[in-house]
């Protein structure tokens, strides 16, 4: 019907189809969903308004609304064994406005928020600032200080409203210390401690954060954006029914469609659904609740559970397999689906890199790397994730065809490292030895997940 009624639409969608299916995606935000889940999200779902919570509604006709939103709940619940007196709110249109919703409901504006420090891996809507001083930049790395209080730019909204301390790795090991963060914490008293974000690649030890934070008195949210599905799938451990709130997005490692849950005891959940509204949206966007519900059902399943284990299997495979193609790993390894690359002994840093790669059909983005000065517009990190080509069902020997792509495209590359940026995306752009690998990687991908003729159903896992 769209090709017909809106073809310039249809032929961008068309495109990305394409792409997606040609090129392989290694970042570690991303996967891809079942048809079921799409089927979902397209639905008529997304006409109503439904401002309110499970039986007590703005609006009227909201029956089957209200048993779609208690279903996601429950399936929710099961799925992540929240403790009896907890439970679930699926409603937050993204995990920014899942946190955001969080801080509304338990700090005072002008609060003390501590949280892991941005380039060693925390996220953005846990209060970053940015300093745009080079000179200050360098003399922080220097001290070797594993506190950051904030640069002059107040990147994001929470940086303005609250006071944000945020603790670092340590310098030689890019892990954190919890001996250090507790210290950090009974000095600056937070009201909120976090943990959680989009490039550690280790562990967390939640038992320890807890009492880190119950020392200091302070309130415990665990932000699982990324390692929701692997939590899930019993993959990495679980902060449920030790923080005090463990929110997340459902469309990285758990494959739900786009959104967020947030999961925290029934008073607290209260607090935070008004947090949600009328603090901070209007109307859920029950087209995605509906897709989440999906997406938790299959969760349920045990095919999951080998899924969920898949992915970290295939991360700490790539990790080995690209150490042995002579890259260097941020901590020697990972836990979970994502992995740092560090590129500084190599001829090409990461923006770059990723340019490249994506010319020769992988996917990737550059990171900034904890203790680093590389510049942030061309940082010397890449960062890796398995969650989208575990998806399409590929395994370890993939990993290490994978591996030796990447260290094919360095070599190419590697004459190309006094050029512009410009430059250098000229070169990538009419290289036939790139074209050849991308090639390659389309062909691969045939085997495992074919958009155009299967629609997706042919996932291995
Ligand atoms: C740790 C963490 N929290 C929150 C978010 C925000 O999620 P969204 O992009 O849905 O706002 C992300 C997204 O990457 C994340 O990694």
């Amino acid at each position: 019907m769209l090709k017909q009624s809106d073809p310039e639409v249809y032929a961008i969608l068309k495109k990305e189809e394409k792409r997606q299916q040609d090129k392989l995606s290694l970042i570690a935000s991303e996967n891809c969903f079942s048809p079921s889940v799409r089927e979902a999200v397209g639905s008529v779902f997304s006409h109503k308004y439904s401002e309110g919570n499970v039986g007590e509604r703005y609006y009227e006709g909201n029956e089957n609304i209200d048993q779609l939103e208690q279903l996601a709940i429950d399936r929710a619940c099961q799925l992540f064994k929240v403790p009896k007196d907890w439970t679930a709110n699926v409603q937050a249109l993204s995990g920014s406005n899942a946190n955001l919703a969080v801080y509304l409901a338990l700090m005072e504006a002008g609060d003390t928020l501590m949280s892991m420090y941005l380039p060693d891996g925390g996220h953005l809507s846990h209060g970053w600032s940015f300093e745009p001083d080079e000179s200050k930049r360098k003399a922080d790395l220097v001290s070797g200080s594993l506190v950051y209080l904030g640069g002059k730019r107040k990147v994001h909204l929470t940086s303005r409203l609250y006071k944000v301390v945020q603790y670092k790795t340590e310098p030689q090991t890019k892990l954190f210390n919890y001996d250090e963060v507790e210290k950090i914490a009974v000095k600056y008293k937070p009201r909120l401690i976090i943990t959680g974000g989009t490039a550690y690649p280790r562990n967390i030890d939640y038992r320890r954060m807890r009492e880190v934070a119950d020392r200091v008195g302070a309130l415990y949210l665990a932000d699982i954006a990324h390692e929701a599905g692997l939590v899930a799938g019993r993959a990495v451990r679980s902060p449920v029914g030790v923080a005090d709130v463990v929110t997340m997005t459902t469309h990285k490692t758990l494959r739900a469609g786009r959104g967020a849950i947030i999961l925290a005891d029934k008073g607290l959940i209260g607090k935070i659904n008004r947090g949600l509204l009328p603090g901070l949206q209007g109307g859920p966007h029950n087209h995605n609740i509906a897709g989440i519900t999906v997406g938790l059902g299959e969760a349920l399943r045990p095919e999951f559970t080998k899924y969920a284990q898949q992915v970290v299997k295939n991360a700490k495979h790539l990790a080995k397999a690209l150490e042995k193609q002579g890259f260097k790993i941020v901590t020697k390894g990972t836990d979970k689906h994502l992995l740092l690359v560090d590129l500084n002994d190599q001829p090409i840093l990461g923006k770059n890199f990723a340019f490249i790669l994506d010319e020769a059909g992988l996917v990737t983005n550059a990171t900034t790397l904890p203790w680093d000065s590389s510049p942030p517009r061309n940082p010397a990190g890449l960062r890796l994730g398995t969650p989208w080509v575990t998806t399409r069902g590929m395994k370890e020997k993939e990993m290490d065809i994978i591996a030796s792509w990447i260290k094919q495209v360095m070599n190419i590359a590697s004459s190309w490292s006094k050029l512009t940026s410009q430059e250098l995306e000229e070169k990538a752009g009419a290289s036939m030895e790139l074209k050849n690998i991308a090639r390659a990687v389309s062909k691969l991908g045939r085997n495992f997940m074919d958009f155009p003729k299967k629609g997706m159903v042919a996932r291995a896992i």
